[in-house]
């Protein structure tokens, strides 16, 4: 591990010169705001004891020593000796805006380069590694197929519950579905479903889709998934001033039916506040009226049609017949899911899950 060469005083902050000689320099306020004594951070909840907001302003270390693999600070005021791990330090000692995600590789795809990601029923079942793996390759691809899952719902709901709690939304938590209508939504219906993601209706659009049909005894009815991350990779080089379009409109989506009227707003393209693309929402039978100035308008129609266009492509697409067996966990934040019209019986089972608890879960076993 790097450790601490040489330590210089400022008026605002401490110098940190490591022995690789990267320079960090950290403000006193920071470094007492980051104490790691039990009433700064509390030892069980890891949560903040310091009221950050009383701590007098313009403080200065008095003194400051590496003690082992800790660095000490006393202050100039009436506050407590602060201690910080070397580790901690050095984890923080490239100044860089605060990011949540989880760090796993992207590969973007289309039809032609994708081999099917899969896992193991058994390994998911029976090892966190199986576990790792599948979310892994989930957030690399876009999805994963479970293969050799147990054709029932309650051994898909116990696959889906390896990660976490199933969210709740208008479709209840664990679902099952069938053509029937059950719901005032195409998916119970054989009609064909075209690329899309889910939830454009609500503000946190589910982050994650279970899918696994149970029972096939029909024609048609093939999956297809498109990655929207390659889409946009595109649409950027292809027609810059249709990509700002889909940047920029916030396209509205809704779900009016089964007791409820939810609405959201977004772009197409969302990016988060370190400017990369985070999140894509499309979903063309839920997109809810409403009317820009005439240029906008007519850019926006131009902007999703060619988004339209591209997610239609054979070549943009994998598509599949999905058996019973194999369950589909996709990014409904990167991926667009569909399917083909069918007739006859396909018993399909599923649900969704928050991004930030399949993110919790991956974290932990990283
Ligand atoms: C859905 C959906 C696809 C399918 O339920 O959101 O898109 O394969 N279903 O039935
Ligand atoms: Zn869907």
């Amino acid at each position: 591990m790097v450790a601490i060469a040489a330590l210089h005083p400022t008026d605002t902050s401490l110098e940190v010169t490591w022995s690789d000689g990267v320079v960090s320099r950290y403000p006193w306020l920071w470094l007492r705001d980051h104490a790691h004594d039990d009433d700064t951070l509390h030892p069980v909840t890891q949560q903040r004891q310091l009221f950050t907001a009383a701590v007098p302003k313009g403080m200065r270390g008095l003194s400051y020593e590496v003690v082992d693999d800790t660095l000490e600070v006393t202050w100039d005021v009436l506050e407590p000796m602060s201690r910080l791990p070397i580790a901690f330090l050095a984890k923080y000692r490239y100044p860089r805006v605060a990011r949540a995600t989880v760090d796993v590789p992207v590969t973007l795809w289309n039809g032609a380069s994708l081999t099917t990601p899969t896992v193991a029923y058994d390994a998911v079942m029976s090892t966190d590694a199986g576990v790792a793996q599948w979310l892994g390759r989930t957030l690399q691809y876009g999805f994963c197929i479970v293969t050799g899952t147990p054709a029932t719902a309650s051994a898909t709901e116990e696959l889906l519950r390896r990660v976490g709690y199933i969210r709740e939304t208008i479709f209840g938590g664990f679902w099952e579905f069938e053509a029937d209508l059950a719901k005032a939504d195409t998916a119970y219906t054989t009609l064909e479903l075209r690329g899309h993601t889910d939830g454009t209706y609500a503000h946190d659009a589910p982050g994650f889709q279970l899918l696994h049909c149970i029972e096939l005894d029909a024609t048609g009815g093939e999956s297809t998934m498109v990655d929207a991350f390659a889409i946009a990779r595109r649409i950027e080089a292809e027609a810059p001033e249709l990509f700002e379009v889909l940047c920029s409109v916030a396209v509205p989506g809704q779900y009016i039916g089964d007791g409820a009227h939810l609405m959201s707003a977004r772009p197409v393209f969302r990016h988060d506040h370190t400017g990369r693309l985070v999140q894509v929402s499309f979903n063309n039978y839920d997109r809810a009226p409403f009317l820009l100035d005439e240029d906008d308008m007519l850019a926006f129609y131009d902007a999703i049609r060619l988004f339209d266009e591209i997610a239609n492509e054979p070549s943009m697409q994998w598509r599949h017949v999905l058996q019973p067996g194999e369950a589909m966990l996709f990014d409904n934040w990167r991926v667009l899911h569909g399917r083909a019209a069918y007739h006859g019986l396909r018993h399909m089972c599923g649900g969704y899950l928050n991004r930030e608890d399949v993110e919790s879960r991956l974290r932990q076993l990283l």
